[in-house]
């Protein structure tokens, strides 16, 4: 089980801002409903909410999100940062470069932000694939008396997972596994470390970003985009990827033109002949 009073000791010794008041379920619905709730009763800035298991995890587009207990890392954060509606798939995508960072910290493996809100392994065989994810995040907002509204930013890390029910499995992995097939038979990191990592590099970027250095996270995120160069369809276009704007629109070219897509979900463009994953 995920060891909070070891957690809270590092998270306060390190001077993380985000992380606290800390929640922990052994299991809940949600954890992004646990949030929205708290939120609603005035929860500040920082706070986490964590569950071992949901019954209810969701993912974005009405999707659910697996995870067998006590495997994997299921959190949301509550944030309470002035950024305006247009603004929300930034912030998502600067949660996917943050989560990013922080596990490859924890790997040999190679890892890319899949736009909109994916952290991916890509693999050399991958034809019809991006490549397995790994983690995925889901912001929501939630409006209440407090100001300013807060933003609920659902966090799913597949951490210690070796199975996956058979609907995913072909595009999923987890830190573990992404080890084991390059013959290292363990993590090297804990559950506790993952999480306050992910604290420390959200906390870095979102810094930099309230106080108006949007491009930083964007440049970064130009050398991990596992879409770049490639092409793909999205809301029905289909185009090449190249690249992500300021404010986290995909850019698409399509012929002559470059088309933003402010969201979508987007699946690669396999040419004929060419073999599938
Ligand atoms: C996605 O990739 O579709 C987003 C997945 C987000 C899953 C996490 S798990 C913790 C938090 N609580 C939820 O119900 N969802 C997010």
């Amino acid at each position: 089980v995920f060891d909070v009073a070891s957690f809270l000791r590092e998270l306060r010794a390190e001077g993380c801002t985000l992380g606290e008041p800390f929640e922990y379920y052994s299991l809940t619905d949600s954890t992004n409903e646990r949030a929205k709730i708290a939120a609603r009763a005035g929860a500040p800035h920082g706070a986490c909410f964590l569950a071992e298991a949901q019954t209810a995890g969701r993912g974005r587009q009405g999707k659910t999100w697996h995870s067998d207990r006590e495997e994997n890392l299921l959190f949301t954060l509550l944030l309470r940062v002035n950024v305006p509606p247009e603004q929300l798939s930034a912030l998502t995508l600067l949660v996917g470069v943050a989560v990013r960072s922080a596990l490859a910290s924890a790997t040999h493996a190679t890892l890319c932000v899949k736009w909109p809100n994916d952290v991916v392994a890509p693999r050399s065989t991958d034809g019809a694939h991006v490549g397995r994810k790994l983690a995925g995040v889901l912001c929501e907002t939630e409006m209440s008396q407090h100001a300013p509204p807060a933003i609920v930013v659902g966090i799913g890390i597949n951490v210690l997972a070796r199975e996956f029910p058979e609907e995913i499995a072909e595009h999923a992995t987890s830190l573990l596994k992404l080890e084991q097939d390059r013959l290292r038979p363990r993590l090297e990191v804990t559950r506790e470390v993952l999480l306050l990592r992910v604290l420390r590099e959200l906390e870095v970027r979102l810094t930099r970003y309230e106080q108006g250095e949007q491009a930083g996270f964007i440049a970064e995120l130009g050398k991990h985009d596992a879409l770049l160069g490639r092409r793909v369809t999205v809301n029905g276009r289909v185009g090449v990827a190249t690249g992500i704007d300021t404010h986290g629109q995909l850019l698409l070219r399509v012929g002559e033109r470059v088309e933003a897509v402010r969201s979508g979900s987007v699946e690669l463009v396999v040419a004929s002949g060419e073999p599938p994953a």
